[in-house]
């Protein structure tokens, strides 16, 4: 068995050397590339004698320090570094060593994508490509000169701006490349190959102009224009918004086809998986274009917040990226609707953040230790890390949260700096104290808070109690209490803000209560009715609200509050469907509730389909104590049967009137009735009325849009089987030349709630579009399986073992992608006994695999260790 080591935060000590300089020469050739490489290092610490690089994967040719050769009695060579002794301030050296893209199926460092040579260095991909002290607090200024076949690669780019090109012999070419402003090796790139692009400039509010280029495969070009459009007005917003602008003179975007994530801020030169680039109607749905605008608008927004300013070490991973998300989701916030955007983004936090951090891999936003840091880029990272800056933005305002965010830029511009120093810029503008609040960066787990009231009609005044319940951590420790902005109103019975007047507790701007402690009794005056409780609006704080004394048809007929609304609907949707587990008769108040939305005609239609949208599965599973899928998915049917029944007509009017399967815009209407018609029409086919599989075709064959094309392939599937064969292949034939939109063929097959999904899953795997070499494939067939709850959690326990199996194959070559997979098995402390046996016997043939990855080492033994 090999070694898994932990890596502990309290061991981080500043580098003892840096990289002022590094001059790279990259020569490409069909079989592999030489790469050479001259660094200027300096001491910072004079206690040191040796300095070690991070290497592995290569092979060393030679290496010199200060124009002396080394050989193998002058340097220490272990796998992953080597060690060279070195008592002086400054030396130079000089590596040459090999690197072999072509082999390179874990997509780090330099790789082939489809023919194209590129890179990924976050986090520590570097390594991969040569020599260097690969830790983000080393900051470089890169020069790179790349050389390669003209005709193979006439495109060559790096970072930073071009400084010259030059034709050589034997059909080479080359290209220059200077990056000025210093920066960690993980933000590195290079891009060599044949490839198509678009062009454009934009000017930036100081009057700079700046080259826009987006590069894709040759036939793609007219696919490029909305991720360009995207990128223009991220630039405009950032500059609009928190007076920030560009600072090179070309911002390059690259779409590659095997990328292991989303996307990769790269100073200068980003690198993105096409599915966040290539979009045009035929072939994206309106969620592909949503998603393109706001990875677009966040690699771009990475340029202040990640690369001027970055990460003192990956434990601060969070930084970057949860401030990144908190500004894109503004940025889409600003963009389309605010309070869609809301709910989109409390939905996704609340389906895989707070699952997550509920599970056995939880882990605090600013984890202390880790065996792996790519299994860290999570929800809780990411998702959980921008609700705590909205927290603080929300208790700054946006004034003082403009101010302090203006301080951070301007102290820490060109550092690698942590959360403390995050937090010190934002303490110098708020009036509260935010000490506790750092608890949010420490511990783990989604609080709940218990809320009860009194109402007095003698002194007309309201008491709320309020109790933090904070779980244990993971290592079974308490924690403490936190503090939180929570947002609330008090409404009377036409539904009027009462005044909030109170001495008990800190209300910031008005209708904001600032939580401190464990147990908090509010006392309103003044409340001349008893009012109903609107609690944790706009959703202020990222906790779980339990009330028992919520009015849910009140509140959703007439809660100004968008999310409150969306919030009351949902939960009373729950409680429903958790009633009919239970074996009792569906709510009649929730079907006459459920009915009043429907009809009501002044809602903004594409908050009418979300505010219709039903709990899913992964929010009931959260909610077991022992998972039982089949009695999920028998209430929803039911629930949606009974709806259907009751308004049948009322539905097919609107799904009549809400159709234009010609309108193939983008704007937020026609993309807010599509989903209305859709949703709607999904809830219309659980009847398994043929007129209605028939509407569902003919909406499946007559779309142009891809959103109603694939949203009623998707319904044909999983209600109308007899109809789906054909329509499975028209799309197959379709679109088979297109790898975007067999991602889409592939999800859904393997998606589908019909029995015999394992079956065909195992023989798609066959399918000439399929190539597990992948991700994107790999993610739209696997891993759509493991996150299907009929077919994963399926009694036989064949799903469980076909995934083990898939994890095991797909971590010998690429581990990244293997350990995403195994995120499947989470749910295993919570299941019935036979099914635990067997999802156990799969965990366990995963651990006991010889040469298993960090990766996936980390993720299975958290599970079986918790569970
Ligand atoms: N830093 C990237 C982002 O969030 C994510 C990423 C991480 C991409 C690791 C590749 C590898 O924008
Ligand atoms: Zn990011």
């Amino acid at each position: 068995m090999q070694e898994h080591q932990t890596i502990y935060f309290k061991d981080y000590t500043p580098s003892p050397y840096t990289v002022d300089t590094c001059l790279l020469e990259f020569i490409i050739e069909e079989s592999s590339t030489r790469v050479e490489n001259i660094m200027e290092i300096r001491r910072q610490n004079c206690d040191a004698k040796e300095l070690r690089l991070d290497g592995e994967m290569f092979d060393l040719e030679l290496i010199w320090v200060d124009d002396v050769l080394l050989d193998e009695t002058m340097v220490r060579l272990e796998k992953n570094a080597i060690y060279i002794p070195l008592d002086r301030d400054y030396a130079r050296i000089r590596v040459i060593n090999r690197i072999y893209p072509d082999e390179n199926t874990a997509l780090e460092g330099l790789y082939r994508s489809g023919g194209i040579w590129c890179t990924q260095n976050e986090p520590e991909g570097f390594r991969r490509i040569t020599y260097f002290i690969d830790r983000p607090d080393v900051m470089t200024k890169f020069t790179t000169k790349i050389i390669a076949n003209r005709e193979k690669c006439p495109v060559l780019l790096s970072n930073g701006n071009l400084r010259g090109t030059a034709i050589l012999e034997n059909g080479k070419h080359l290209a220059l490349w200077e990056d000025p402003i210093p920066k960690p090796s993980y933000l590195f790139a290079l891009v060599a190959g044949d490839l198509g692009s678009i062009s454009d400039t934009y000017t930036t509010m100081s009057g700079k102009n700046i080259d826009l280029a987006i590069y894709c495969d040759h036939g793609n070009e007219d696919k490029c224009h909305h991720a360009m459009r995207s990128l223009k007005k991220s630039m405009e917003w950032d500059e609009y918004t928190y007076g920030r602008e560009y600072d090179l003179e070309v911002y390059n975007i690259v779409a590659v086809d095997s990328f292991n994530m989303g996307a990769m801020e790269n100073k200068g030169l980003n690198i993105f998986n096409s599915h966040y680039v290539l979009a045009n109607e035929e072939t994206a749905t309106d969620n592909d274009f949503m998603g393109i605008e706001s990875v677009i608008a966040h690699e771009y927004f990475h340029n202040w917040t990640g690369n001027r300013i970055t990460c003192r070490n990956w434990f601060e991973l969070t930084l970057k990226e949860g401030l990144t998300v908190f500004r894109d989701q503004c940025f889409s916030a600003d963009m389309n609707s605010p309070l869609t955007q809301r709910l989109d983004d409390v939905r996704a936090l609340r389906e895989r953040q707070f699952v997550e951090d509920a599970g056995p891999t939880a882990h605090p936003i600013k984890p202390d230790h880790y065996m792996e840091i790519n299994n860290f880029y999570t929800a809780t990272v990411y998702e959980k890390g921008a609700e705590v800056i909205r927290m603080m933005h929300t208790v700054l305002g946006t004034e003082r949260f403009r101010r302090a965010m203006d301080l951070y830029f301007d102290t820490f511009d060109g550092e690698a700096v942590g959360t403390e120093e995050f937090l010190w810029a934002m303490q110098s503008e708020s009036v509260i104290d935010l000490s506790q609040f750092k608890r949010w960066y420490s511990q783990e787990r989604t609080p709940t808070l218990n809320i009860s009231s009194e109402y007095s009609q003698d002194s007309l005044e309201l008491v709320l109690r309020i109790v933090q319940k904070i779980p244990k951590n993971t290592q079974n420790q308490e924690q403490l209490p936190y503090t939180l902005p929570l947002k609330i109103a008090l409404l009377s019975e036409s539904g009027e803000e009462f005044d909030l007047i109170t001495s008990d507790c800190i209300l910031l701007h008005g209708n904001t209560l600032w939580i401190t402690d464990e147990v908090s009794e509010v006392r309103f005056s003044a409340i001349s009715s008893a009012p109903k409780l609107s609690l944790n609006r706009h959703f202020s704080a990222p906790v779980i609200i339990e009330c028992e004394t919520i009015d849910y048809p009140f509140l959703m007929a007439h809660d100004s509050d968008g999310f409150v609304r969306y919030e009351a609907a949902n939960r009373f949707g729950i409680e429903t469907l958790e009633a009919m587990m239970a074996g009792s008769e569906v709510s009649e108040r929730y079907i006459e509730s459920y009915g009043a939305l429907l009809r009501d005609t002044s809602m903004d239609p594409m908050f009418k389909s979300q505010v219709l949208e039903f709990p899913s599965i992964t929010t009931l599973m959260q909610r077991q104590e022992m998972i039982d899928v089949p009695s999920i998915v028998n209430a929803q049917e039911k629930l949606k049967q009974i709806l259907a029944q009751r308004y049948f007509s009322e539905f097919k009017h609107t799904i009549e009137t809400l159709y234009a399967p010609s309108n193939t815009d983008i704007d937020g209407l026609s993309i807010a009735n599509r989903a209305l018609k859709n949703r709607l029409l999904g809830i219309l086919m659980s009847l398994g009325d043929v007129s209605i599989s028939r509407l569902c075709e003919s909406h499946y064959y007559e779309a142009l849009s891809m959103s109603d094309r694939l949203s009623a392939l998707e319904l044909l599937e999983n209600y109308a089987p007899e109809l789906a064969q054909g329509a499975l292949a028209d799309f197959y034939t379709r679109y088979s030349n297109q790898t975007l939109v067999m991602n889409k063929y592939f999800a859904v097959r393997a998606s589908s709630r019909r029995e015999g999904t394992l079956e065909r899953v195992i023989a798609l795997q066959e399918d000439f579009a399929y190539d597990v070499k992948v991700p994107n494939l790999v993610r739209s067939l696997i891993g759509s399986f493991a996150r299907n709850p009929v077919a994963f959690y399926d009694e036989s326990g064949e799903g469980f073992a076909f995934v083990a199996d898939k994890v095991i194959e797909i971590d010998a070559f690429n581990p990244q992608i293997a350990s995403g997979l195994v995120g499947a098995f989470k749910n295993y402390g919570r299941l019935s006994i036979p099914q635990k046996a067997q999802m156990g016997g799969a965990l366990e043939q995963i651990k006991n695999h010889p040469n298993l990855s960090n990766n996936v080492y980390e993720i299975v033994s958290k599970i079986l260790e918790v569970s």
